[in-house]
């Protein structure tokens, strides 16, 4: 539904400029009295030689020629000001987006591939809070832009290769358990890295030891690569479980270890290309004109390294999806990482580099500060974190419906703690760093998943007492919506599209999820002031109903973008 181009349109031929250009100056007033689109005046006064209060009455006089669904053209100083016709714009709305194909810009992707790389985690490590943030934010944006027609590509670069891993099997070899290790892998595991980490400080030899292990494993030796396999499947068979849990399933999970063996053919090249340098017995790309250090290619002892593996990745990726972007969904801490490694493949003269992007995002906290590190073994396990917000949404649930069966509450809570968890990596700009609250994540009234999927279950009672269906509602009069909590609710849902296509752009489903908050609070406003059910004729019952309707099917397509499930009750 497209008034702001229709009115933009008729602008950009009075002025003479492209329709695009007036349609980035138009904007929502901040008060529902100042119209419902404005253009500030002030940019055009230079070109027009005019005061902007000019400019703006004298579009006003010229328009009045109709613009289709406005209903007013008003110049208040230097703005100028559109004011649609409320039912004009509520037929359209309901005309134009129909259910199962809301928002224009489906086929926005077509015959494009993006591949999203996301989640990532390291084997033989625990899944933690910080992996998390990857995988919803990830999730979202795979969500998106699968929605808006791309052809999307799920990666998890599992991070399983590298001289750590050496470490672990000599780690493991000293004092590993097998019986431990079959039952909880990470936590076996994780139990002899700390031990190697503590014991290291007495005997620097280990170290040694474990640069041979990595070493062996480069070569593909049979024990050290045994259990390597051994560590990895267990791990990812872990991993799995989270990954049901919260409804996410990848394409690929090649891990960096996948590209150890295509690195001699980048090593070549680069140094066919002149680009290799030796500093201090490894090799390096100089990177003096990005303003970056040398990026390390190869260690002085041969073995790869981290950036030379993603260099592989890339090309890989590129071969098998002839890939339209490529974006890394990766914390903040590895920006410089990234920026080496595409300047790297700018000066390799691979075309694309430009395409590769990083989504990088901030650090996570629990409210009391603890950090995250393995080395010392104190986490913040994601299964724990989840666990415990099912709990809490659990109590408050059977708090506030005494009637409800253990098994429905079992089964809403569960969808709706692990939606309150996603949502608190969702809302806010993700270069933000987050410190969790429950109180704030939970809160019913708040900016949280509850209150949306509360808003949701509010507008489905709603539907269930009336006894209607969507299709029961096809023939309502939606010209009859125009109060100001109908005709503002109805602007928030057809905003939705505009929020959709800003998130993707911006790799930003936080704006996704600011809108759909905005909806909500509309939603409960309409539904305080507004009888529905005892409308004052039927008509206009039915009408109401159909909002209703309409807006609970916008609201699950839009939580379901970012990766939240609804529930009928709770
Ligand atoms: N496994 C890494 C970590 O946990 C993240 C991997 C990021 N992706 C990449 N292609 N380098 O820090």
């Amino acid at each position: 539904m497209d008034l702001r181009t229709e009115c933009a349109r008729s602008l950009a031929r009075i002025l003479e400029l492209p329709v695009a250009d007036i349609e980035n100056m138009l904007e929502i007033p901040p008060q529902s009295e100042m119209g419902d689109l404005a253009m500030p005046c002030f940019s055009l006064a230079r070109s027009l030689q005019k005061a902007p209060q000019k400019i703006a009455s004298d579009l006003a006089s010229e328009l009045q020629a109709k613009i289709p669904m406005v209903r007013e053209i008003k110049a208040l100083g230097p703005y100028l000001n559109f004011f649609f016709d409320r039912a004009a714009y509520a037929e359209a709305f309901f005309r134009e987006e129909q259910p199962g194909h809301f928002f224009a810009h489906q086929d926005e992707g077509q015959g494009t591939t993006i591949i999203v790389e996301y989640s990532s985690p390291n084997i033989a490590k625990p899944f933690h809070v910080g992996h998390a943030f990857s995988t919803c934010l990830g999730e979202a944006i795979s969500r998106i832009y699968t929605y808006l027609g791309y052809k999307v590509v799920r990666l998890n670069h599992l991070g399983d290769y590298g001289t750590q891993f050496g470490k672990l099997i000599v780690a493991w070899k000293r004092w590993g358990q097998r019986e431990a290790l079959e039952e909880d892998a990470i936590k076996e595991l994780t139990r002899v890295y700390v031990k190697f980490h503590q014991e290291v400080e007495n005997e620097p030899g280990l170290d040694d030891e474990a640069r041979q292990a990595f070493k062996n494993l480069e070569e593909k030796k049979p024990e050290e690569l045994k259990l390597w396999q051994d560590f990895r499947d267990l791990s990812l068979k872990k991993f799995s479980v989270i990954y049901d849990r919260m409804g996410i399933s990848f394409d690929n999970y090649n891990g960096e270890s996948f590209y150890s063996d295509k690195i001699p053919a980048v090593v070549e090249e680069l140094k066919q290309k002149g680009l290799l340098e030796e500093s201090q017995g490894a090799q390096v790309v100089r990177l003096d004109e990005f303003n970056l250090n040398p990026c390390l290619i190869l260690k002085s002892d041969g073995t790869t390294i981290y950036a030379s593996r993603d260099i592989a990745a890339i090309f890989y990726r590129d071969k098998t999806w002839n890939f339209s972007k490529n974006i890394y969904v990766v914390g903040s801490e590895q920006k410089n990482h990234f920026k080496q490694v595409f300047a790297v493949l700018e000066r390799m003269g691979f075309e694309k580099a430009h395409d590769c992007v990083h989504v990088a995002f901030g650090r996570l906290s629990i409210a009391g500060g603890e950090d995250f590190s393995t080395r010392k073994g104190k986490v913040i396990l994601l299964e724990d974190l989840l666990d415990q917000s099912v709990a809490k949404v659990r109590s408050i649930m059977a708090q506030n419906n005494p009637e409800m069966s253990e098994q429905e509450l079992d089964e809403a809570a569960e969808i709706v703690g692990i939606a309150a968890v996603k949502h608190a990596y969702l809302r806010n700009g993700r270069e933000k760093n987050i410190i969790f609250s429950w109180d704030e994540m939970l809160d019913f009234e708040g900016d949280t998943a509850p209150y949306m999927l509360y808003t949701y279950a509010r507008s489905r009672s709603i539907l269930r007492k009336a006894a209607v269906s969507a299709a029961d509602l096809c023939q309502a009069n939606s010209r009859l919506l125009i109060t100001e909590d109908e005709f503002t609710l109805i602007k928030d849902m057809a905003a939705m599209e505009d929020a959709v296509l800003a998130a993707a752009k911006a790799y930003e489903p936080c704006i996704l999820t600011r809108q759909i908050n905005l909806a909500c609070r509309d939603f409960n406003k309409f539904y305080h002031n507004i009888s529905i059910l005892k409308a004052e004729n039927p008509e206009l019952r039915e009408a109401r109903l159909a909002l209703c309707s309409r807006f609970s099917e916008v609201l699950s397509l839009a939580l379901g973008l970012l990766g939240l499930k609804t529930v009928e009750r709770m």
